[in-house]
Formats: structure tokens, C-alpha cells, sequence
């Protein structure tokens, strides 16, 4: 019997922009190995390490900016463009790979690396050069006040009212590329199942909450959610 969904979110990490060669933040070449997080992921840490701090997201800023979307981000897109029924997006991930893929209702919880935020006048804009610690806010003209206008650890997700309702009305939960580490989005999935979505997870490897999940589709992103996708437009996604 064909099954239907009618909601279906996507919940997608850094994996899925992988095989983009862009890096992940754990495991082997992952960007939290070669710096730690607590010198540059947090408001302190930034204060007091701004020089590097700056430099190590002018160098995220560069690689995201130059990056292609993969067959993963476009596989996405399809369902979205021919699906009848909801497709929305909750993604960690601060690159746009899923905008240059032309995707739509998609929600930055972690914030977007495109963008600077200048913490004296809170005002966002979008930021495609380097940021130096001397850059000028366009809109308050102070200098030095400027960070990326991204998620630091021990603040608030972005768009988390609308993340709760997708998750809530989700027939459908897709974690993509998420080790399944950092709270609230590791939550995610038990919260859909919870409602009473089905919840599949495509990683390649077991992820930290693989126990919220249906269904665990094992391997490179680009290679399993086309085919997963072609399943759910034929009406018959449990074949895969
Ligand atoms: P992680 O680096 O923690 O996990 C990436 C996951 O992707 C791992 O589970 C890999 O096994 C999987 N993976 C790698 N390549 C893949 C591929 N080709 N296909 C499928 N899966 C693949 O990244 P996130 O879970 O996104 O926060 O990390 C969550 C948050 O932690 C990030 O948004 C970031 C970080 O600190 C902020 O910057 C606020």
C-alpha cells in the first residue's frame, strides 16, 4: 500500500555537506580537532580570542562561499519541487548549501555564516569578505564590534518556535548528516517520533541518538537520500 505523507522535516548537519568538501565539526579532520570550541564557539571565548576567532570563521566564510551544493542538497530540492505534501528544512549548518541548491523553507537554527551581527547595535548584514577586528558595523559605524551572526554555544537556537511546530505537525522526521551531540536539534527526532512521525536517520556512521530512529540508512548522504527520495515520489519509501 502506497503511504503518504503529508509533513515531512529534514533535520541536516554537517555530513550532509561533506561531500561539498566542507569540513564536519567531530570526527577525523573534523574542525573542532584542530581548535577548540570554548576559544571560538562561545560569546567568551570569542571576546578573548578575537583575532583568531575572526580568522577561523573568515576561513569557514571562504569555504562555505566557494562551495557546491552535492547530489544530497539536490536530492532535497527534487522532493521538495515534486512532492505533494510539505518539505521543510532545519538545518545546523551555517554554509547555504541548501539555498544554492534552490531549496525553500529552510531555517538556519544555528545561524548563517554569510552574516555578521554587531553587538553594539544588534543589527545583522550580510557579510561575503573577511572580518578584520577593526571592520566597521555598516549600520552604527563602531568598530570592533562585530561577530559572526552565528549560533555560539550556550545561546539560543534560531527560528526555535517554528522548529518546534514543523517537528510537532511532522509526519515524517529525516536526520541527515547529524552526529545526534548537540542539544536542542539532537532532540529533534524523539520529540517527531513522540507526535507520531516515522523518524529515519542517514549517517555514515551510528549516531549518539540512534535510538529515537525507525530506520538507520547507513552511507555517504549523496549516494542514499536520491535513491530514499525516488522511493518516497514512487509512494513507496519503506522499499529502500
Ligand atoms: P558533526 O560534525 O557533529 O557530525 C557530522 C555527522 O555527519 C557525523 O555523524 C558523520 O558520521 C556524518 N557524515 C559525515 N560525512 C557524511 C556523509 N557523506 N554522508 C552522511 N553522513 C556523513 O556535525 P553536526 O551534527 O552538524 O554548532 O554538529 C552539530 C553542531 O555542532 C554544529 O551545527 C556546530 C557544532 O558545534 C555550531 O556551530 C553552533
Amino acid at each position: 500500500m502506497k503511504k503518504k505523507y503529508r509533513n515531512i522535516v529534514f533535520l541536516t548537519g554537517a555530513g550532509i555537506s561533506a561531500e561539498s568538501r566542507l569540513a564536519t565539526f567531530r570526527g577525523n579532520g573534523g574542525l573542532w580537532n584542530g581548535c577548540n570550541p570554548d576559544d571560538v564557539a562561545t560569546l567568551g571565548g570569542f571576546k578573548k580570542n578575537r583575532e583568531a576567532a575572526l580568522s577561523f570563521y573568515n576561513n569557514l566564510r571562504r569555504e562555505a562561499l566557494n562551495a557546491e551544493p552535492n547530489a544530497a542538497h539536490l536530492a532535497i530540492t527534487k522532493l521538495q519541487q515534486e512532492y505533494d505534501g510539505e518539505v521543510s528544512i532545519l538545518t545546523q549548518n551555517v554554509d547555504t548549501l541548501h539555498e544554492k541548491s534552490h531549496s525553500k523553507n529552510v531555517y538556519h537554527i544555528h545561524g548563517r555564516i554569510d552574516q555578521s551581527l554587531c553587538l553594539n547595535c544588534s543589527r545583522a548584514f550580510e557579510t561575503t569578505e573577511d572580518v578584520l577586528p577593526e571592520t566597521v558595523c555598516p549600520h552604527c559605524e563602531c568598530s570592533g564590534s562585530l561577530r559572526p551572526d552565528i549560533v555560539f554555544f550556550g545561546e539560543e537556537i534560531r527560528f526555535g518556535k517554528q522548529a518546534k511546530e514543523l517537528i510537532c505537525k511532522a509526519d515524517l522526521f529525516i536526520a541527515v548528516g547529524t552526529s545526534g551531540t548537540i542539544v536542542p536539534a539532537s532532540k529533534f527526532a524523539a520529540e517527531a517520533k513522540r507526535k507520531g512521525a516515522r523518524a529515519v536517520a542517514f549517517n555514515l556512521e551510528r549516531l549518539a541518538n540512534l535510538g529515537d530512529f525507525h530506520q538507520f540508512v547507513a552511507g555517504k548522504a549523496s549516494v542514499t537520500l536520491p535513491k530514499f527520495v525516488c522511493g518516497l515520489l514512487d509512494g513507496a519509501p519503506e522499499i529502500y
